[in-house]
């Protein structure tokens, strides 16, 4: 059967398997702590055994909210962070490159809440003008200051140009079951809810309503992604899994003094993929001083770009590419009688094949470069495969956290700048942060 496959050949050399291996007593740790809740964050392990506790019954009823948007154009998805990049990366993954999060007959999701841009908001109220609407609005908090606004004013504007009760028949909030402004709000205006479970934290709850009604109104298969998600479940629940080995090459690696850890994709639909991956990873081990850096590259465009610094910089770093085996249409280089662009070498072959090539001939030249590289195969872009991969980096950051001896379930870094902007702006109740931060700023 067809699956995810973790090769970590061309790490050798830069470390052995004996690296590899001494962090196999710190890895059945973690395993142990992850399984047996006696980890730090332990409050937070819902997502563990989320696709295969998921009952049924949410899936419809996710699947029938969806399709309350069908008299739409467009479902604004409203949510940051945890609460927007898994129902981004699959919606990208999937989605046709230039007919973006539209299905055959259904509305077009596109986002907000994920940033205070005057002119993005300025921009999308542009395109919503005039046209049926719906919005999803994500918040576990309920009270995240960037999905707020967006919410506030976009429903303001679905409400002045429908109406209030067409607003309120197509505002669905997913929020936390009983706190938050958004609850509150929620239960007041009767909008239709979806719970965030108390412990599921927001960089792992793609799986939740979070991710998979914004995935399901863009038409895709969620059962098929939970199912996905559950096999590689099954998969990582004893020890001697791909998402130990994963955690523990990582962590073997960050001990020589690779502390960049760089997530490369040779296919555009993954560019959303690898931001997931980033707040995932980045979220969860930068912290107590510690944490390999997460970026990411989409190539071969960043060959153009970040190429020369990964042949050639500092060699703190390493790779690890996810390779797509098919890709979904058949395009041929057609060949050309005059041949002045030199190309009829490759005239009757097929772009993925020119493609595959070129990740290759990269493995090969940062290899030789000291990168080492970590090679993460996936067949398709599919529900299914995507669930493998969701839950697979789910379950190797969980390790890989315990092995870095990190919390990884917690963001205690994320409260700093919320912090200095409310005082900046005057918030209630940080009168005293704003008369400190004020007088800083006056220095
Ligand atoms: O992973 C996390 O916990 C964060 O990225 C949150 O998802 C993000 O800050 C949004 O929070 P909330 O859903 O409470 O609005």
């Amino acid at each position: 059967m067809k699956t995810i496959q973790v090769i970590n050949r061309n790490v050798l050399g830069v470390i052995s398997e004996n690296d590899i291996n001494s962090l196999q007593a710190a890895a059945n740790s973690a395993m142990e702590k992850l399984h047996n809740g006696t980890g730090a964050g332990n409050d937070f392990l819902g997502w563990l055994h989320l696709p295969s506790e998921t009952p049924e019954a949410l899936l419809d009823d996710i699947n029938a909210t969806a399709k309350k948007f069908a008299d739409c154009e467009y479902v604004v998805a409203i949510g940051i962070g945890g609460s927007y990049l898994g129902a981004k990366a699959v919606i990208e993954a999937l989605s046709d490159s230039f007919a973006a999060y539209k299905p055959a007959n259904g509305p077009r999701v596109v986002f907000a809440g994920q940033n205070i841009g005057e002119d993005y908001l300025h921009e999308l109220k542009g395109l919503l003008a005039g046209k049926k609407f719906g919005i999803i609005v994500i918040s576990k908090s309920g009270t995240t200051t960037e999905p707020a606004i967006a919410f506030r004013m976009l429903r303001e504007m679905l409400e002045t140009q429908e109406g209030k009760s067409f607003a309120a028949a197509h505002i669905v909030a997913i929020t936390d079951a009983h706190k938050g402004a958004l609850r509150k709000l929620a239960t007041e205006e009767g909008y239709k809810t979806f719970v965030i479970e108390d412990n599921v934290g927001g960089r792992f709850s793609v799986l939740t309503p979070v991710g998979l009604l914004p995935i399901a109104v863009a038409g895709y298969d969620i059962k098929a992604l939970v199912a996905g998600a559950k096999s590689m479940e099954i998969a990582t629940a004893a020890a001697g899994n791909i998402a130990e080995t994963y955690a523990m090459t990582r962590n073997a690696l960050y001990r020589t003094g690779k502390k960049i850890e760089i997530l490369v994709n040779f296919n555009p639909k993954l560019h959303y993929f690898a931001e997931w991956w980033k707040q995932l990873y980045g979220e969860s081990e930068g912290k107590d001083g510690k944490g390999i850096f997460p970026a990411a590259v989409d190539n071969t465009t960043d060959l153009h770009s970040m190429g020369q610094w990964i042949q050639d910089g500092e060699r703190t770093i390493f790779e690890t590419v996810i390779s797509v085996g098919d890709v979904k249409y058949t395009e041929v280089i057609p060949s050309d009688e005059a041949n002045l662009d030199g190309l009829n070498y490759i005239a009757g072959r097929r772009v993925d094949e020119v493609n595959k090539m070129a990740e290759l001939g990269t493995q090969l030249a940062h290899v030789d470069g000291n990168v080492p590289n970590i090679l993460i195969t996936i067949p398709e872009l599919t529900e299914q495969y995507l669930g493998e991969l969701i839950y697979f980096f789910e379950k190797a950051c969980g390790i890989s956290g315990y092995i870095l001896d990190v919390n990884p379930f917690n963001q205690p870094g994320v409260e700093a700048y919320k912090k200095n902007m409310f005082a900046l702006l005057n918030k209630p109740g940080y009168e005293a942060e704003s008369a400190a931060i004020q007088a800083k700023l006056n220095k």
